[in-house]
């Protein structure tokens, strides 16, 4: 297919959205040495940490430290999430290369999560984003439970196109739509994309799924077909919000390198070491991932 090759990047969060709810407990050490071994597989983007309430998320309490420890002579864009000022200034702080803010698309895991309402969220990413500009630091920000919320059920695809359109006008150059429990379809995943792009055309989009339910590849490959190219996954498919009900992982990153590059596309990680990865992984956590790739390995061999 040569120079036609469609390019789909893939946005590893395994460092955060992995290591925030596992049972496992990893020093900064060897969070240090995951990072760097998601760099050999040839991740360029990935969120390395949270800047949020050490009481709210214990097991990111360190990243701070892990920022400091970074190896900055990489190419790699080392993302920070926050959720508030003061994450955004302590993201600041830590020279984060991005910084990622939540915004929440439902009313009871706002509550939950981050003590605040959709709206709420969205008059705190306005407050926050000049801080942001002024640092000259990229801005993007994920919607959180844009396919349902675990506590308050469906949510509108309007309010999630209205959150898209209020960080659009904050300067926000992307956008993820995050399925936080799993409940996307295929086809709800291509609606909330069409809405979403009539109310927000300017910013770009970024799909971030959770395997909970059994649809996450299948969400990945609606979102591909619907013109998205860039997609978050953690490798192992490790994961998932301490604030859900029920939460399980990431789309793995190993499984969606293996279906994208087998149908075609370039995602330009290493498959290979992707499963050396998440098998190391399983013996610092202390136990098996949920992937699939890490269990059968690529095809052809
Ligand atoms: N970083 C570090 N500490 C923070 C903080 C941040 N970004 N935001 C608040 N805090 C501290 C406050 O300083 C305060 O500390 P103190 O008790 O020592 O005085 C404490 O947290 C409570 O602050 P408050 O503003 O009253 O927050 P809250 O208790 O209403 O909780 C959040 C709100 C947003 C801080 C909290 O719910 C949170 O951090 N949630 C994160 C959820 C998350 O990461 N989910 C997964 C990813 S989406
Ligand atoms: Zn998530």
């Amino acid at each position: 297919m040569g120079a036609m090759t469609r390019r789909i990047d893939i946005v590893e969060v395994g460092p955060r959205d992995g290591l925030q709810n596992d049972p496992g407990d990893l020093t900064t050490n060897q969070k240090l040495e995951f990072i760097s071994r998601l760099e050999a597989c040839g991740v360029k983007r990935m969120e390395s940490g949270s800047f949020v309430s050490p009481k709210a998320v214990p097991k990111m309490a360190d990243s701070g430290e892990v920022f400091r420890g970074l190896d900055r002579d990489s190419a790699v864009r080392h993302i920070a999430l926050a959720l508030n000022e003061k994450g955004i200034r302590r993201a600041i702080d830590a020279r984060a290369d991005e910084i990622n803010f939540v915004l929440v698309a439902g009313e009871g895991f706002g509550e939950r999560n981050q003590r605040m309402t959709p709206q709420q969220s969205a008059d705190m990413l306005a407050t926050c984003a000049p801080l942001v500009h002024e640092a000259g630091i990229p801005l993007s920000a994920t919607i959180s439970v844009a396919f349902g919320d675990p506590y308050s059920g469906e949510v509108d695809p309007a309010v999630v196109a209205n959150l898209a359109a209020q960080a659009q006008r904050a300067g926000v150059a992307e956008i993820g739509l995050g399925d936080t429990i799993g409940v996307a379809t295929p086809w709800n995943v291509r609606a909330v994309i069409d809405r979403v792009r009539m109310e927000a055309p300017d910013v770009y989009l970024r799909l971030h799924f959770h395997d909970t339910r059994g649809a996450g590849l299948a969400n990945v490959a609606a979102a591909v077909e619907s013109g998205i190219d860039v997609i978050d996954a953690s490798c192992g498919g490790i994961g998932g919000c301490p604030f859900a009900p029920a939460a399980t992982g990431n789309v793995a990153t190993e499984d969606v390198v293996y279906m994208l590059e087998r149908a075609g596309f370039e995602t330009g990680l290493d498959l290979g070491k992707l499963i050396e990865t998440a098998k190391w992984l399983e013996t610092v956590l202390g136990h098996p991932v949920s992937s699939s790739l890490s269990k059968a390995g690529g095809f052809p061999g």
